[in-house]
C-alpha cells in the first residue's frame, strides 16, 4: 500500500496519529511508528526543552521515524521550531498560523513540513508557501476545530492543490480509512482512537468517558469568540456554554478552560476538565495497542479497496 505520503514518511501504512496536547508524547509517538503508522510528538505550549526530552525518549523507543507537531501560537514556537532541526526531525506538521517564517530553515535541514488546514483558502496558502502536504482536518474532529466536514473538505482541498493530502476528523475504523482514500486523500489522521490506545498514558477516566461516549456527546466551546473546541459534554461545557450565551468575553470565559487539559489527561479530571474528543468517540469501544488498532483498521481497509 504505497502513497505519497507513506513514501513521504517512510512508512509502511498510511495512519499518522495526531500530535495531541499532552496526550501525544513519547510512549504513543513511538508505538504508532512501531506499529508501521506515523507517530508524532504533540510540541503544544511546551516549551523547547521539553519537547527535546520528548524527541530524545521517542527515539530510545524506536528507530522507525516518527515527527513534532508544532503550535504556531505557542509561546515557545520559536524554540520548538529550532529544537526539531537540531534534533535532526524529518517530519513537521503545524498548526494554528502561518508557518512561513520557519520555511527556509526547516526546508535547508530536509524537514518536510505538512500544516493542518481546514479550509480550501487556508490549503491554497500553504502549498504557495511550500508545504510538502496538508492535513485537511474537519469540524468532527477533537481539539480546536475549523466549521467544514470531513466529507466536504477532503475532496475540495484535494482538487485545489497539487501535494498530497490526509485526511482527518471523524475516522475511527477501516471504512473511515476507505472512505478518506475515496475522498481523494493519499493517508488519514487519527486523533481521538489513539486517545484510548494502551500505550496513550492518558488517565484512565478520560479513557473511560471516551469509550462510553454516545454519538451525540460531544460539545462545542468558545464558537462566540472565535476558537472553537470540541470536547465530550461534562459540567465545564455545560457551564461554558450557558456563558457564551450570555454574551461573556473571552477572557471572562477563559479563566473555565485554563489548564483543564491538563487536569483532565494527567489527574482524571472528566467532571471539571476539558475532555478533548471527537464525535467518533461514539464508535471507539475498547482499549487496544497500538499495533491491535493499526491491524484491525488496514485489514478492513484493505478489503473494502482491495489492496492486495
Ligand atoms: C486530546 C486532543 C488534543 C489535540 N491537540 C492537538 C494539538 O495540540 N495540535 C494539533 O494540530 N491537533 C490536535 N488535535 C487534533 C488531532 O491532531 C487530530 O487531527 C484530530 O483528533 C483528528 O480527528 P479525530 O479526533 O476525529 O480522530 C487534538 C485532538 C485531541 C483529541
Amino acid at each position: 500500500m504505497k502513497t505519497r505520503i507513506t513514501e513521504m514518511l517512510g512508512i509502511e501504512y498510511p495512519i499518522i496519529q495526531g500530535g495531541m496536547a499532552w496526550v501525544a508524547e513519547h510512549n504513543l509517538a513511538a508505538a504508532v511508528s512501531e506499529a508501521g503508522g506515523f507517530g508524532l510528538i504533540g510540541g503544544a505550549n511546551a516549551p523547547g526543552e521539553v519537547v527535546r526530552a520528548e524527541i530524545r525518549k521517542a527515539k530510545e523507543l524506536t528507530d522507525k521515524p516518527f515527527g513534532v507537531n508544532v503550535m504556531l501560537l505557542s509561546p515557545h514556537a520559536d524554540d520548538v521550531a529550532k529544537v526539531v532541526v537540531e534534533e535532526g526531525i524529518k517530519v513537521v506538521t503545524t498548526g494554528a498560523g502561518n508557518p512561513e517564517k520557519y520555511m527556509d530553515m526547516w526546508k535547508s535541514a530536509g524537514i518536510k513540513v505538512i500544516p493542518v488546514v481546514a479550509s480550501v483558502a487556508l490549503a491554497r496558502r500553504m502549498e504557495k508557501y511550500g508545504a510538502d502536504a496538508l492535513v485537511a482536518e474537519g469540524t468532527e474532529s477533537g481539539g480546536h476545530i475549523g466549521e467544514q466536514t470531513t466529507m466536504t473538505l477532503v475532496p475540495q482541498v484535494v482538487d485545489a492543490v497539487s501535494i498530497p493530502v490526509i485526511a482527518a476528523g471523524g475516522i475511527g475504523d477501516g471504512r473511515g480509512i476507505a472512505a478518506a482514500f475515496m475522498l481523494g486523500a493519499e493517508a488519514v489522521q487519527m486523533g481521538t482512537r489513539f486517545v484510548v490506545a494502551k500505550e496513550s498514558i492518558v488517565h484512565a477516566n478520560y479513557k473511560q468517558r471516551v469509550i462510553k461516549a454516545k454519538d451525540i456527546d460531544s460539545a462545542v466551546t468558545g464558537r462566540s469568540h472565535g476558537h472553537p473546541v470540541r470536547c465530550l459534554r461534562n459540567q465545564m461545557t455545560r457551564e461554558y456554554v450557558k456563558l457564551e450565551q450570555e454574551g461573556k468575553s473571552f477572557e471572562e470565559l477563559e479563566y473555565l478552560t485554563l489548564g483543564t487539559l491538563r487536569t483532565a489527561v494527567m489527574e482524571g479530571d472528566v467532571t471539571n476538565g476539558t475532555v478533548m474528543a471527537g464525535q467518533i468517540a461514539g464508535m471507539i469501544s475498547k482499549e487496544q495497542t497500538c499495533k491491535e488498532m493499526i491491524e484491525e483498521m488496514m485489514a478492513q481497509a484493505s478489503e473494502l479497496m482491495h489492496w492486495s
